[in-house]
Protein backbone atom coordinates (compact mmCIF):
# COMPACT_ATOMS: atom_id res chain seq x y z
CA UNK A 1 0.00 0.00 0.00
CA UNK A 2 1.10 3.56 -1.04
CA UNK A 3 1.37 5.94 2.17
CA UNK A 4 -1.18 8.54 1.39
CA UNK A 5 0.19 11.45 3.81
CA UNK A 6 3.59 11.87 5.15
CA UNK A 7 4.05 13.43 8.86
CA UNK A 8 7.75 15.04 9.76
CA UNK A 9 9.20 14.90 13.07
CA UNK A 10 12.38 14.54 14.48
CA UNK A 11 12.51 11.48 16.53
CA UNK A 12 9.80 8.69 16.03
CA UNK A 13 9.30 6.74 18.74
CA UNK A 14 8.06 2.91 18.34
CA UNK A 15 5.91 1.70 21.17
CA UNK A 16 4.67 3.16 24.44
CA UNK A 17 5.92 1.74 26.89
CA UNK A 18 8.41 2.86 29.54
CA UNK A 19 10.85 3.51 27.62
CA UNK A 20 8.87 4.94 24.85
CA UNK A 21 7.32 7.29 26.87
CA UNK A 22 9.94 8.43 28.88
CA UNK A 23 11.88 9.03 26.36
CA UNK A 24 9.45 11.43 24.62
CA UNK A 25 8.83 13.16 27.85
CA UNK A 26 13.01 13.69 28.35
CA UNK A 27 12.76 15.21 24.70
CA UNK A 28 10.00 17.58 25.09
CA UNK A 29 11.67 19.29 27.89
CA UNK A 30 14.54 19.78 25.74
CA UNK A 31 11.97 20.66 22.76
CA UNK A 32 13.27 18.27 20.54
CA UNK A 33 9.73 16.70 18.46
CA UNK A 34 8.58 13.25 19.05
CA UNK A 35 5.65 11.43 17.58
CA UNK A 36 5.26 8.19 19.38
CA UNK A 37 3.34 4.86 17.69
CA UNK A 38 1.58 1.78 19.93
CA UNK A 39 0.08 -0.75 18.45
CA UNK A 40 -2.06 -1.43 21.23
CA UNK A 41 -4.72 0.33 23.32
CA UNK A 42 -4.72 3.16 25.70
CA UNK A 43 -6.50 1.22 27.93
CA UNK A 44 -4.36 -2.53 27.18
CA UNK A 45 -1.61 -0.52 28.24
CA UNK A 46 -2.72 0.87 31.26
CA UNK A 47 -3.73 -2.20 32.84
CA UNK A 48 -1.09 -4.59 31.81
CA UNK A 49 0.35 -5.31 35.34
CA UNK A 50 4.26 -5.72 35.05
CA UNK A 51 7.08 -5.07 37.50
CA UNK A 52 7.11 -2.58 40.28
CA UNK A 53 10.40 -1.55 41.64
CA UNK A 54 11.96 1.87 40.53
CA UNK A 55 15.40 2.43 41.67
CA UNK A 56 16.45 6.11 43.46
CA UNK A 57 18.03 6.84 39.52
CA UNK A 58 14.55 5.88 38.26
CA UNK A 59 12.84 8.11 40.48
CA UNK A 60 14.94 11.02 39.48
CA UNK A 61 14.83 10.44 35.94
CA UNK A 62 10.93 10.56 36.06
CA UNK A 63 11.11 13.92 37.88
CA UNK A 64 13.46 14.92 35.38
CA UNK A 65 10.72 14.10 32.59
CA UNK A 66 8.28 16.01 34.81
CA UNK A 67 5.77 12.98 35.42
CA UNK A 68 6.97 12.13 39.30
CA UNK A 69 4.06 13.90 40.93
CA UNK A 70 1.80 11.48 41.81
CA UNK A 71 5.25 8.51 42.55
CA UNK A 72 6.27 10.85 44.87
CA UNK A 73 2.57 11.09 46.56
CA UNK A 74 1.93 7.56 46.07
CA UNK A 75 4.78 5.29 46.24
CA UNK A 76 6.14 3.55 48.77
CA UNK A 77 9.70 4.45 49.98
CA UNK A 78 11.79 0.91 51.14
CA UNK A 79 14.92 0.45 52.83
CA UNK A 80 15.74 -3.11 52.53
CA UNK A 81 14.24 -6.46 51.41
CA UNK A 82 14.21 -9.57 52.71
CA UNK A 83 15.52 -12.81 51.78
CA UNK A 84 13.82 -15.84 53.60
CA UNK A 85 16.08 -19.66 53.42
CA UNK A 86 16.26 -22.40 55.77
CA UNK A 87 12.82 -21.28 57.66
CA UNK A 88 14.45 -18.03 58.57
CA UNK A 89 14.08 -14.08 57.34
CA UNK A 90 17.34 -11.64 56.96
CA UNK A 91 16.59 -8.38 56.39
CA UNK A 92 19.47 -6.77 53.95
CA UNK A 93 19.13 -3.39 54.88
CA UNK A 94 19.66 -1.33 51.41
CA UNK A 95 19.73 2.19 52.10
CA UNK A 96 22.21 1.73 55.67
CA UNK A 97 24.41 -0.49 52.93
CA UNK A 98 24.53 1.78 50.15
CA UNK A 99 25.13 5.27 51.68
CA UNK A 100 21.37 6.40 52.48
CA UNK A 101 20.11 5.03 48.69
CA UNK A 102 16.80 3.35 48.44
CA UNK A 103 13.89 2.18 46.13
CA UNK A 104 10.33 3.03 45.34
CA UNK A 105 7.43 0.59 45.10
CA UNK A 106 5.32 1.93 42.50
CA UNK A 107 3.06 -0.17 39.98
CA UNK A 108 4.95 0.40 36.00
CA UNK A 109 1.68 0.76 35.22
CA UNK A 110 1.15 3.53 37.16
CA UNK A 111 4.22 5.00 35.78
CA UNK A 112 2.79 4.25 32.23
CA UNK A 113 -0.82 6.11 33.09
CA UNK A 114 1.40 8.90 34.39
CA UNK A 115 3.80 9.35 31.43
CA UNK A 116 0.60 9.05 29.04
CA UNK A 117 -1.54 11.57 30.49
CA UNK A 118 1.41 13.79 31.13
CA UNK A 119 1.94 13.47 27.02
CA UNK A 120 -1.60 14.22 26.10
CA UNK A 121 -1.97 17.17 28.22
CA UNK A 122 1.11 18.49 26.16
CA UNK A 123 -1.09 17.92 23.45
CA UNK A 124 2.45 16.16 21.81
CA UNK A 125 1.38 13.26 19.12
CA UNK A 126 1.04 9.73 21.11
CA UNK A 127 -0.89 7.70 18.44
CA UNK A 128 -2.76 4.01 19.95
CA UNK A 129 -3.86 1.28 17.94
CA UNK A 130 -1.61 1.59 14.65
CA UNK A 131 -1.44 -1.32 12.62
CA UNK A 132 1.05 -2.49 10.14
CA UNK A 133 4.48 -1.01 11.55
CA UNK A 134 7.55 -1.15 9.29
CA UNK A 135 10.52 1.12 9.33
CA UNK A 136 12.22 1.75 6.30
CA UNK A 137 15.62 3.11 4.94
CA UNK A 138 16.79 3.30 8.78
CA UNK A 139 20.62 2.94 7.69
CA UNK A 140 20.00 6.74 5.95
CA UNK A 141 19.83 10.13 6.75
CA UNK A 142 15.63 10.27 6.60
CA UNK A 143 14.50 7.00 8.25
CA UNK A 144 10.60 6.37 8.23
CA UNK A 145 8.22 4.82 9.85
CA UNK A 146 5.26 3.84 7.67
CA UNK A 147 1.93 2.69 9.76
CA UNK A 148 -1.58 2.47 9.22
CA UNK A 149 -4.42 3.99 11.10
CA UNK A 150 -8.20 3.95 10.87
CA UNK A 151 -7.24 2.72 7.65
CA UNK A 152 -5.02 5.20 6.30
CA UNK A 153 -1.38 4.50 5.41
CA UNK A 154 1.05 7.04 7.16
CA UNK A 155 4.66 7.82 6.61
CA UNK A 156 6.90 9.30 9.40
CA UNK A 157 10.00 10.81 8.29
CA UNK A 158 12.41 11.32 11.19
CA UNK A 159 16.14 12.18 12.01
CA UNK A 160 16.53 9.71 13.87
CA UNK A 161 13.69 6.06 15.14
CA UNK A 162 13.89 4.79 18.44
CA UNK A 163 13.22 1.39 18.49
CA UNK A 164 11.06 1.28 21.76
CA UNK A 165 8.59 -1.64 21.14
CA UNK A 166 9.67 -4.43 23.65
CA UNK A 167 10.45 -7.85 23.29
CA UNK A 168 8.20 -8.93 20.46
CA UNK A 169 8.94 -6.00 18.40
CA UNK A 170 9.85 -4.58 14.81
CA UNK A 171 12.08 -2.20 15.29
CA UNK A 172 15.09 -5.12 16.47
CA UNK A 173 13.46 -7.25 13.46
CA UNK A 174 14.51 -4.93 10.95
CA UNK A 175 18.12 -4.51 11.33
CA UNK A 176 19.97 -6.63 8.50
CA UNK A 177 20.55 -10.21 9.46
CA UNK A 178 24.51 -10.49 10.60
CA UNK A 179 24.33 -6.77 12.29
CA UNK A 180 23.36 -8.05 15.46
CA UNK A 181 25.02 -10.35 18.02
CA UNK A 182 22.69 -11.97 20.83
CA UNK A 183 23.20 -13.37 23.49
CA UNK A 184 20.32 -15.48 25.54
CA UNK A 185 19.61 -18.42 28.60
CA UNK A 186 16.66 -19.73 29.19
CA UNK A 187 15.19 -21.02 32.41
CA UNK A 188 13.53 -23.90 33.21
CA UNK A 189 11.05 -21.74 35.17
CA UNK A 190 8.05 -18.99 35.51
CA UNK A 191 6.80 -16.73 37.99
CA UNK A 192 2.94 -17.29 38.15
CA UNK A 193 1.89 -13.75 40.17
CA UNK A 194 -1.02 -12.76 41.31
CA UNK A 195 -2.43 -8.77 42.29
CA UNK A 196 -4.49 -9.18 46.06
CA UNK A 197 -6.97 -6.67 47.39
CA UNK A 198 -5.21 -7.23 51.18
CA UNK A 199 -2.83 -5.62 53.05
CA UNK A 200 1.05 -6.80 51.96
CA UNK A 201 1.99 -8.91 55.18
CA UNK A 202 5.28 -7.25 55.35
CA UNK A 203 6.49 -4.21 55.13
CA UNK A 204 8.98 -4.92 53.17
CA UNK A 205 9.85 -7.38 50.19
CA UNK A 206 10.33 -11.33 51.00
CA UNK A 207 12.46 -13.19 48.65
CA UNK A 208 11.66 -17.00 49.85
CA UNK A 209 13.85 -19.80 48.75
CA UNK A 210 12.04 -22.97 49.99
CA UNK A 211 12.16 -26.44 49.51
CA UNK A 212 8.76 -25.98 47.47
CA UNK A 213 10.41 -23.61 45.14
CA UNK A 214 10.79 -19.90 45.31
CA UNK A 215 8.14 -17.43 46.29
CA UNK A 216 7.88 -13.46 46.55
CA UNK A 217 5.77 -11.38 48.57
CA UNK A 218 6.05 -7.45 46.83
CA UNK A 219 3.23 -5.47 47.23
CA UNK A 220 1.38 -1.69 44.85
CA UNK A 221 -0.47 -0.31 47.71
CA UNK A 222 -1.02 -0.13 51.21
CA UNK A 223 -4.07 -1.97 50.16
CA UNK A 224 -2.45 -4.01 47.69
CA UNK A 225 -0.41 -7.73 47.65
CA UNK A 226 1.38 -8.90 44.85
CA UNK A 227 2.68 -12.47 44.90
CA UNK A 228 4.65 -14.52 43.17
CA UNK A 229 5.66 -18.63 43.12
CA UNK A 230 7.85 -20.47 40.79
CA UNK A 231 6.17 -22.46 38.00
CA UNK A 232 6.90 -24.31 35.86
CA UNK A 233 7.76 -22.39 32.03
CA UNK A 234 4.45 -24.41 30.70
CA UNK A 235 2.31 -24.16 33.93
CA UNK A 236 -1.62 -24.04 32.93
CA UNK A 237 -2.62 -21.10 35.28
CA UNK A 238 -6.71 -22.71 34.73
CA UNK A 239 -5.34 -25.41 37.06
CA UNK A 240 -4.06 -23.03 39.65
CA UNK A 241 -7.42 -21.74 41.24
CA UNK A 242 -7.30 -19.12 43.92
CA UNK A 243 -7.36 -21.39 47.25
CA UNK A 244 -4.81 -23.38 45.78
CA UNK A 245 -2.24 -20.24 44.81
CA UNK A 246 -2.83 -19.16 48.46
CA UNK A 247 -2.04 -22.55 49.97
CA UNK A 248 1.41 -23.09 48.05
CA UNK A 249 1.99 -19.28 48.81
CA UNK A 250 1.61 -19.78 52.80
CA UNK A 251 3.85 -23.27 52.26
CA UNK A 252 6.77 -21.33 50.80
CA UNK A 253 6.52 -17.73 52.71
CA UNK A 254 4.81 -19.30 55.96
CA UNK A 255 7.00 -18.88 59.49
CA UNK A 256 6.49 -19.55 62.90
CA UNK A 257 4.53 -16.92 64.29
CA UNK A 258 3.64 -15.59 61.02
CA UNK A 259 1.06 -15.98 58.44
CA UNK A 260 0.53 -14.46 55.44
CA UNK A 261 -2.88 -12.63 54.79
CA UNK A 262 -5.54 -13.92 52.37
CA UNK A 263 -7.63 -11.82 50.02
CA UNK A 264 -9.51 -11.22 46.64
CA UNK A 265 -7.60 -11.98 43.40
CA UNK A 266 -7.98 -9.29 41.41
CA UNK A 267 -5.65 -10.70 38.52
CA UNK A 268 -3.08 -13.84 37.88
CA UNK A 269 -0.54 -14.56 35.02
CA UNK A 270 2.27 -16.79 34.23
CA UNK A 271 5.38 -14.44 33.50
CA UNK A 272 8.20 -16.18 31.54
CA UNK A 273 11.98 -16.07 32.48
CA UNK A 274 14.59 -15.37 30.21
CA UNK A 275 17.78 -13.64 29.67
CA UNK A 276 18.61 -11.93 26.80
CA UNK A 277 21.05 -9.28 24.68
CA UNK A 278 21.61 -7.79 21.32
CA UNK A 279 24.99 -6.23 20.65
CA UNK A 280 25.06 -3.46 18.91
CA UNK A 281 21.72 -1.86 20.13
CA UNK A 282 22.37 0.48 17.41
CA UNK A 283 21.82 0.37 13.17
CA UNK A 284 22.24 3.18 11.34
CA UNK A 285 19.77 6.04 12.64
CA UNK A 286 17.85 3.18 14.43
CA UNK A 287 18.61 3.25 18.65
CA UNK A 288 17.04 0.10 20.25
CA UNK A 289 16.50 0.87 24.23
CA UNK A 290 14.61 -1.39 26.93
CA UNK A 291 12.91 -4.45 26.39
CA UNK A 292 13.78 -4.15 22.31
CA UNK A 293 17.06 -4.84 23.29
CA UNK A 294 17.52 -6.81 26.09
CA UNK A 295 15.12 -9.11 28.71
CA UNK A 296 16.67 -10.03 32.54
CA UNK A 297 14.34 -12.57 34.67
CA UNK A 298 12.32 -10.35 37.01
CA UNK A 299 14.33 -11.77 40.23
CA UNK A 300 16.52 -8.87 40.04
CA UNK A 301 13.86 -6.42 39.46
CA UNK A 302 16.05 -4.35 37.09
CA UNK A 303 13.85 -4.73 33.46
CA UNK A 304 11.99 -1.53 33.72
CA UNK A 305 15.11 0.73 35.45
CA UNK A 306 17.02 -1.15 32.74
CA UNK A 307 14.70 0.55 30.54
CA UNK A 308 14.70 3.98 31.72
CA UNK A 309 18.69 3.92 31.89
CA UNK A 310 19.12 3.59 28.15
CA UNK A 311 16.81 6.23 27.71
CA UNK A 312 18.56 8.67 29.92
CA UNK A 313 21.52 7.85 28.17
CA UNK A 314 19.30 8.16 24.22
CA UNK A 315 18.03 10.89 25.45
CA UNK A 316 21.39 12.77 26.14
CA UNK A 317 23.27 11.83 22.95
CA UNK A 318 19.99 13.33 20.83
CA UNK A 319 20.08 16.41 23.04
CA UNK A 320 23.98 16.53 21.92
CA UNK A 321 23.41 15.83 18.74
CA UNK A 322 20.69 18.63 17.84
CA UNK A 323 22.43 21.43 19.87
CA UNK A 324 26.18 20.41 18.05
CA UNK A 325 25.44 18.43 14.98
CA UNK A 326 27.80 16.05 15.70
CA UNK A 327 26.64 12.39 16.11
CA UNK A 328 29.89 11.45 18.38
CA UNK A 329 27.24 10.80 21.46
CA UNK A 330 25.12 8.84 19.46
CA UNK A 331 27.70 6.85 18.09
CA UNK A 332 28.63 5.84 21.78
CA UNK A 333 25.43 5.14 23.23
CA UNK A 334 24.96 1.13 22.51
CA UNK A 335 28.63 1.29 24.84
CA UNK A 336 27.34 3.44 27.45
CA UNK A 337 24.28 1.06 27.89
CA UNK A 338 25.72 -2.12 27.50
CA UNK A 339 27.61 -2.29 30.37
CA UNK A 340 25.14 -1.46 32.97
CA UNK A 341 22.90 -3.91 30.50
CA UNK A 342 25.72 -6.57 31.43
CA UNK A 343 25.95 -5.78 34.88
CA UNK A 344 22.21 -6.23 35.50
CA UNK A 345 22.14 -9.58 33.29
CA UNK A 346 24.74 -10.85 35.65
CA UNK A 347 22.72 -9.51 39.24
CA UNK A 348 19.50 -11.16 37.71
CA UNK A 349 20.56 -14.56 36.50
CA UNK A 350 22.49 -14.23 40.13
CA UNK A 351 19.87 -13.32 41.83
CA UNK A 352 17.30 -16.38 40.05
CA UNK A 353 19.96 -19.18 40.53
CA UNK A 354 20.19 -18.49 44.19
CA UNK A 355 16.79 -18.46 44.99
CA UNK A 356 15.12 -20.80 42.70
CA UNK A 357 14.71 -25.04 43.70
CA UNK A 358 15.58 -27.24 40.45
CA UNK A 359 13.21 -29.42 39.39
CA UNK A 360 15.11 -32.41 39.69
CA UNK A 361 15.81 -31.46 43.40
CA UNK A 362 19.46 -31.38 42.89
CA UNK A 363 20.61 -31.44 46.55
CA UNK A 364 23.95 -30.07 45.89
CA UNK A 365 22.76 -27.53 44.41
CA UNK A 366 20.69 -26.53 47.07
CA UNK A 367 23.26 -26.49 49.70
CA UNK A 368 25.24 -24.31 47.28
CA UNK A 369 22.54 -21.81 47.29
CA UNK A 370 21.87 -22.13 50.80
CA UNK A 371 25.56 -21.37 51.49
CA UNK A 372 25.67 -18.27 49.00
CA UNK A 373 22.62 -17.10 50.80
CA UNK A 374 24.24 -17.13 54.35
CA UNK A 375 27.18 -15.81 53.03
CA UNK A 376 24.97 -13.25 51.51
CA UNK A 377 23.31 -12.04 54.56
CA UNK A 378 26.42 -12.60 57.32
CA UNK A 379 29.26 -11.05 55.33
CA UNK A 380 29.23 -6.64 55.09
CA UNK A 381 30.85 -7.29 51.60
CA UNK A 382 28.58 -9.47 50.61
CA UNK A 383 25.74 -7.67 51.50
CA UNK A 384 26.63 -4.46 50.60
CA UNK A 385 26.84 -5.99 46.95
CA UNK A 386 23.71 -6.97 46.80
CA UNK A 387 22.23 -4.03 48.12
CA UNK A 388 24.28 -1.88 45.33
CA UNK A 389 23.14 -3.76 42.70
CA UNK A 390 19.56 -3.93 44.14
CA UNK A 391 19.45 0.12 44.51
CA UNK A 392 21.29 0.35 40.97
CA UNK A 393 24.25 2.17 42.52
CA UNK A 394 27.18 -0.53 41.72
CA UNK A 395 29.47 0.96 39.39
CA UNK A 396 29.24 -0.82 35.85
N1 LIG B 1 4.36 -1.06 16.82
C1 LIG B 1 4.10 -0.19 17.82
N2 LIG B 1 4.20 -0.52 19.13
C2 LIG B 1 4.57 -1.78 19.42
C3 LIG B 1 4.87 -2.73 18.42
C4 LIG B 1 4.75 -2.32 17.07
N3 LIG B 1 4.98 -3.17 16.07
N4 LIG B 1 5.22 -3.89 19.01
C5 LIG B 1 5.14 -3.68 20.34
N5 LIG B 1 4.74 -2.41 20.61
C6 LIG B 1 4.52 -1.77 21.90
C7 LIG B 1 3.96 -2.69 22.98
O1 LIG B 1 2.56 -2.81 22.87
C8 LIG B 1 4.39 -1.97 24.25
O2 LIG B 1 3.41 -1.03 24.68
O3 LIG B 1 5.76 -1.36 22.43
C9 LIG B 1 5.65 -1.23 23.85
C10 LIG B 1 6.88 -1.81 24.53
O4 LIG B 1 6.77 -1.59 25.91
P1 LIG B 1 7.35 -2.59 27.02
O5 LIG B 1 7.12 -3.99 26.59
O6 LIG B 1 6.78 -2.16 28.31
O7 LIG B 1 8.93 -2.35 26.95
P2 LIG B 1 9.84 -1.17 27.52
O8 LIG B 1 9.22 0.16 27.34
O9 LIG B 1 11.19 -1.45 26.98
O10 LIG B 1 9.84 -1.41 29.09
C11 LIG B 1 10.52 -2.48 29.70
O11 LIG B 1 8.61 -3.61 30.51
O12 LIG B 1 8.27 -5.89 30.12
C12 LIG B 1 8.63 -4.95 31.04
O13 LIG B 1 10.13 -6.11 32.47
C13 LIG B 1 10.02 -5.18 31.44
O14 LIG B 1 9.83 -3.65 33.14
C14 LIG B 1 10.40 -3.82 31.86
C15 LIG B 1 9.76 -2.90 30.91
C1 LIG C 1 6.89 -6.76 41.70
O1 LIG C 1 6.42 -6.17 42.68
O2 LIG C 1 6.20 -6.96 40.68
C2 LIG C 1 8.28 -7.28 41.74
C3 LIG C 1 9.09 -6.98 42.81
C4 LIG C 1 10.37 -7.47 42.86
C5 LIG C 1 10.84 -8.26 41.84
C6 LIG C 1 10.05 -8.55 40.74
C7 LIG C 1 8.73 -8.06 40.69
O3 LIG C 1 12.11 -8.75 41.90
Amino acid sequence: MRPVRTIRTQVGIVGAGPAGLTLAGLLGRQGIETVVLENKSRDYIEHRIRAGVLEQGSVELLEEAGVAGRLKREGLVHHGIELQFDGERHRVPLTELTGGASIVIYGQTEVVKDLVSARLAAGAPLLFEVQDVRLADIDSHCPRVEFSLEGQVTQLECDVVAGCDGSHGVSRATIPAGVLSSYSREYPFAWLGILAAVAPSSDELVYAHSPRGFALLSMRSPQLSRLYLQCRPDEDIASWEDARIWEELQLRLGLPGWTLAEGPVLEKGVTPMRSFVVEPMQYGNLFLAGDAAHIVPPTGAKGLNLALHDVRILAEALVDYYATGSKKSLAAYSERCLRRVWRSEHFSWWMTSMLHRSWDGDQYDEKLQVAQLRYTVTSGAAAASLAENYVGTAKA
